[in-house]
C-alpha cells in the first residue's frame, strides 16, 4: 500500500496530527529552500509595510518538501488567518464562493493540489484573484443577469506537484512562483536533529547523518525514518539512537544506502532487464511493473533523476551507469552517436 511505504513522500492520515507538531512556525525555523525563503521574506515585509495583501503565490515541486508548512508560516509572518483546502475538495463553484466570502482582509487561502480544481471552480478564481470580486449569475435564460460581489483582498497560495498541469490563465494570475528543490543531506540533518529534540529522542551526529543521507531529499521522509529508528532504539537498544541501530533499522526497513527502496530498484531493474537500460517511455515502465504512471512520475522519478540514476531523453527514460554500479551490475558499453 502506497501510504505505508516508509519512503513515501505522501502523507497518511494518522501522521497528519503528529506532523503538525514537527512543523516549523516561523521563517527562521524553516530550514533550506533558501531562494524561495529569501524572496518571500522580502515580499512579506513589503506587503506588511504597505498594509497590502501579499501577491498570490504558487508553490510547485515534489511532495513532502514543505509547501504546506511554508504556507502556514507565511500566514503566521503576515499575522493573518489561513484557510486550508484542496483542489479536489472544492466540488462546485458555490463551495469556493462560500470560502472566499468568509475571508477577512489580507487573509491567506491555501489550495493544495490546485491542478485538480475543476473547470467551473477555476473560472470563479480568475476574477477573485484579479479583482477580488465574484461574478455571480442570477436567474436563468433571457432574464439571467450577472452581479459582481466584492471580496476582501486576500492572498491565494496554491500548491501543486505538477506545475505543467495548471492552465495558462490560472498560472498567469500568480505574482510569485516558487519552485521547491530537494533538500541537501546537510539540511535534512538539521531537520532531523530539530525533530529529534521535539519528539524527545537522543541521536548522535553520525546516526543523524546516516538518516539524512537516506531520506531522498525529503523532510517528510526524514521525519518518518527518525520515528521508525526511534522505535528500533527503544525496543532493541537503550532508547538512544546509535549508528548501529540506525543501520540495522534501515536495513530492516529495506532502505538502502542511497535511500532507495523496493520499488525504486524495481523501476531501475525493469528498465535494465526488459528494455536494455532504455530509453523507454514512462507508460511502458509503468505497465511493466504494474504501477500507476503518476505514482512513478511524482513519487519515484524525481529522486532518481536528482541523484543521477535516471536520465530523461526525448525518447524516454534511461538508466545511467551510476545506477548500474549502485545495483552491482555492469553498465553496457556507451553507444557512440
Ligand atoms: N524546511 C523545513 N524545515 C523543517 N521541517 C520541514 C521543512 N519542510 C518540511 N518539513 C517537515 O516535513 C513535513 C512535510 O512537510 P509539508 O507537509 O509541508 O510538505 P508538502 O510539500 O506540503 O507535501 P505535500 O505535497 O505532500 O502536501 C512537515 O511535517 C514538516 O515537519
Ligand atoms: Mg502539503
Amino acid at each position: 500500500m502506497e501510504n505505508e511505504r516508509i519512503t513515501s513522500a505522501s502523507i497518511s492520515p494518522g501522521e497528519l496530527r503528529q506532523e503538525t507538531t514537527l512543523r516549523p512556525k516561523t521563517l527562521a525555523d524553516y530550514i533550506g529552500q533558501k531562494k524561495v525563503k529569501d524572496n518571500l521574506s522580502i515580499f512579506i515585509q513589503a506587503a506588511k509595510l504597505r498594509h497590502d495583501p501579499l501577491d498570490h503565490v504558487l508553490f510547485y515541486g515534489p511532495p513532502g518538501l514543505g509547501k504546506t508548512t511554508l504556507a502556514g508560516i507565511i500566514a503566521n509572518e503576515l499575522g493573518v488567518d489561513i484557510k486550508i483546502t484542496s483542489g479536489p475538495a472544492i466540488e462546485r463553484a458555490g463551495d469556493l464562493a462560500a470560502i472566499l466570502t468568509n475571508l477577512n482582509e489580507n487573509d491567506v487561502l491555501f489550495i493544495d493540489e490546485i491542478h485538480r480544481l475543476n473547470r467551473s471552480v477555476e473560472e470563479v478564481l480568475y476574477s477573485a484573484m484579479e479583482d477580488y470580486a465574484l461574478d455571480i449569475i442570477i436567474g436563468k435564460g433571457p432574464s439571467a443577469r450577472s452581479i459582481r460581489l466584492d471580496l476582501s483582498r486576500f492572498t491565494l497560495i496554491g500548491a501543486t506537484t505538477r506545475a505543467g498541469s495548471l492552465s495558462a490563465p490560472l498560472r498567469d494570475r500568480f505574482g510569485v512562483m516558487s519552485k521547491f528543490e530537494m533538500y541537501t543531506t546537510d539540511e535534512l540533518a538539521q531537520i532531523i536533529s530539530r525533530s529529534a529534540q521535539i519528539i524527545g529522542v537522543e541521536a548522535d551526529e553520525e546516526s543523524i547523518a546516516e538518516m539524512a543521507k537516506r531520506s531522498r531529499g525529503t523532510p517528510r521522509v526524514a521525519n518518518r525514518i527518525l520515528k521508525r529508528i526511534r522505535d528500533f532504539s527503544q525496543v532493541q537498544g537503550s532508547g538512544r539512537i546509535t549508528v548501529e541501530i540506525t543501520r540495522e533499522g534501515l536495513a530492516a526497513l529495506d532502505i538502502d544506502e542511497m535511500g532507495l527502496e523496493r520499488l525504486d530498484r524495481e523501476i531501475l531493474l525493469a528498465i535494465i532487464e526488459r528494455f536494455g537500460g532504455g530509453p523507454v517511455g514512462i507508460d511502458t515502465i509503468a505497465a511493466s511493473i504494474g504501477e500507476e504512471r503518476v505514482t512513478i512520475e511524482e513519487a519515484y522519478e524525481p529522486y532518481l533523476l536528482q541523484i543521477g540514476f535516471l536520465s530523461r531523453t526525448p525518447k524516454g527514460r534511461m538508466v545511467t551507469p551510476l545506477a548500474y554500479r549502485h545495483l552491482g551490475l555492469e553498465a553496457p558499453e556507451q553507444e557512440s552517436k
